[in-house]
């Protein structure tokens, strides 16, 4: 699949998602939104009913961040209203096999995420079960903060487990990831960039994305 560049709406204008979305729709291969529920996070953002309306008006697919506290009860919604990918975080989940197996069963690409400090070595097993294993490179909850370099060993050692096992997963990073960030991911194995300040902050975000896409691709 190589390189893919998903922009986080996180950083758009919450009034005119539809419009932001267009904007970057020629240049990024997903939307990225964020689903927050004040609980697993301590930001609020927004939930199915808004994300059932960006699908009707979204050219590209929707990849779906779910940090609430309860994915298990919501994760299959979201892929039953046709996001191309719902991810769910393995510290909130109570049933994260069978909640992926009900994303997939749904169609959409099923993918689990891990907060900076939860190492991945548990999660070996499970890799089989994922279309695509989320890192977070920064603390959940918040668009802007600092990249955080510690994260890099555990997106090489994710990168050669995904290589040992001979699977055909994508390794997407979130938070901080920006030209000055990106270049230090791709070096370690990511191979899917979310972006939010770094897209939405610039002047053309379209733009924005076209040069993190070449940078991660060098
Ligand atoms: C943070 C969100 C990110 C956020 C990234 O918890 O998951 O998707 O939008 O924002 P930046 O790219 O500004 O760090
Ligand atoms: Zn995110």
């Amino acid at each position: 699949m190589g390189i893919q560049i998903s922009p986080s709406i996180l950083s758009a204008d919450f009034a005119h998602l539809a419009r932001d979305i267009e904007a970057v729709s020629d240049a990024a291969d997903w939307v990225h939104v964020d689903v927050m529920d004040n609980h697993f996070v301590p930001n609020l953002t927004l939930g199915l009913p808004i994300v059932e309306s960006l699908l009707k008006h979204s050219r590209i697919p929707v990849d779906c961040h779910l940090m609430i506290a309860d994915p298990d009860r919501w994760a299959p919604a979201y892929a039953e209203a046709g996001a191309g990918s719902v991810t769910i975080h393995v510290e909130a989940a109570k049933a994260p096999i069978r909640t992926l197996r009900m994303i997939r069963a749904a169609g959409a690409r099923a993918s689990l995420a891990l907060s900076p400090s939860t190492p991945v070595e548990p999660y070996e097993d499970l890799l089989g079960e994922l279309d695509m294993l989320l890192l977070m490179t920064v603390e959940p909850g918040f668009g802007g903060q600092k990249f955080l370099d510690v994260v890099l060993p555990k997106i090489r050692r994710a990168r050669e487990m995904i290589k040992g096992r001979g699977l055909d997963l994508w390794l997407q990073v979130d938070g901080g990831v920006s030209a000055e960030t990106i270049e230090r991911c791709a070096e370690a194995g990511a191979d899917v960039f979310v972006a939010g300040s770094a897209v939405y902050g610039a002047e053309d975000p379209a733009e924005a994305v076209r040069g993190l896409k070449a940078l991660a691709e060098k």
